[in-house]
């Protein structure tokens, strides 16, 4: 894994959202994963940004959001369907028929799920998946205990992520996810992380044990995965010095192959 830790969240905005363009400027047609919550916001309103100034087209790529809840309208506005096309879709040129989303009321999930995982291997398999991290290391709605290996499938919320994302509002129970098997099949994992809440998170992601516990932990055992997080997220990281001397290091080691 690569750990980058920068001083602010928009910093980490920004290195994640000029990674996303990069990626596009080198395959115009990527397969794209995406996430919500609140830490995706900044990296969407960057490539919003980039986009409108010209910077980036993204009329060939294809999305895949993680998860949505089910039990509402797709226009309801808890749903991810609403928050993607407010925050994103609407503001950028990805033709609808390149959105792939999972449906927030499907009329059976096992084949609502199974559509899915089809539709993203017709499109050859997500090349960049980005990811968020809930309190307790979920990634998609894999909550603690999700098989390590699960394909999309439907998952109960725990009471810590009903609390965080609805807080004393009555919120769904119930989401569709894209399963942990599903998230590690992707070419290349972003994972953002931002704040003092989600510290003890990404200290069992990147240096606890590979576990079901912390479901992000299994990020340990992908070929190219990247956790992208500010100083508060990164503030109960053991080796944080380590991941920082390594990141300014980076460029050197270019060089020296070089040479
Ligand atoms: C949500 C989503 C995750 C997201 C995470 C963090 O519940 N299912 O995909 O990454 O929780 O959200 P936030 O960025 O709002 O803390």
């Amino acid at each position: 894994m690569e750990i980058i830790i920068l001083p602010s969240y928009d910093q980490v905005s920004r290195e994640i959202s000029n990674r996303i363009i990069s990626a596009v400027h080198k395959k115009p047609d990527l397969v794209l994963g995406l996430a919500t919550g609140k830490t995706m916001l900044g990296i969407y309103q960057k490539i919003v940004q980039d986009y409108k100034k010209g910077r980036v087209d993204l009329r060939k790529v294809k999305t895949f959001n993680l998860d949505e809840y089910i039990g509402f309208d797709s226009s309801d506005s808890v749903t991810f369907h609403s928050y993607m096309n407010k925050n994103f879709f609407s503001q950028v040129n990805i033709p609808p028929e390149n959105i792939f989303m999972l449906p927030s009321r499907p009329k059976n999930i096992d084949a609502a799920c199974h559509k899915f995982e089809e539709e993203i291997k017709k499109a050859g398999g997500i090349d960049l998946q980005i990811l968020g991290i809930g309190r307790e290391g979920h990634i998609g709605f894999n909550e603690p205990s999700s098989s390590l290996q699960a394909r999309t499938r439907v998952k109960t919320l725990t009471k810590t992520t009903l609390k965080d994302n609805f807080g004393l509002k009555k919120g769904p129970r119930f989401a569709l996810t894209m399963g942990i098997g599903t998230i590690m099949d992707s070419k290349e994992i972003i994972l953002a992380a931002s704040g003092k809440q989600k510290a003890e998170a990404v200290a069992g992601a990147v240096e606890g044990p590979i576990s079901a516990s912390c479901p992000a932990s299994i990020l340990q055992f992908h070929k190219q995965a990247r956790i992208i997080i500010d100083e508060k997220a990164a503030s109960l990281l053991k080796r944080k010095d380590y991941y920082k001397w390594v990141w300014k290091h980076k460029k050197e080691v270019d060089d020296v192959i070089k040479d």
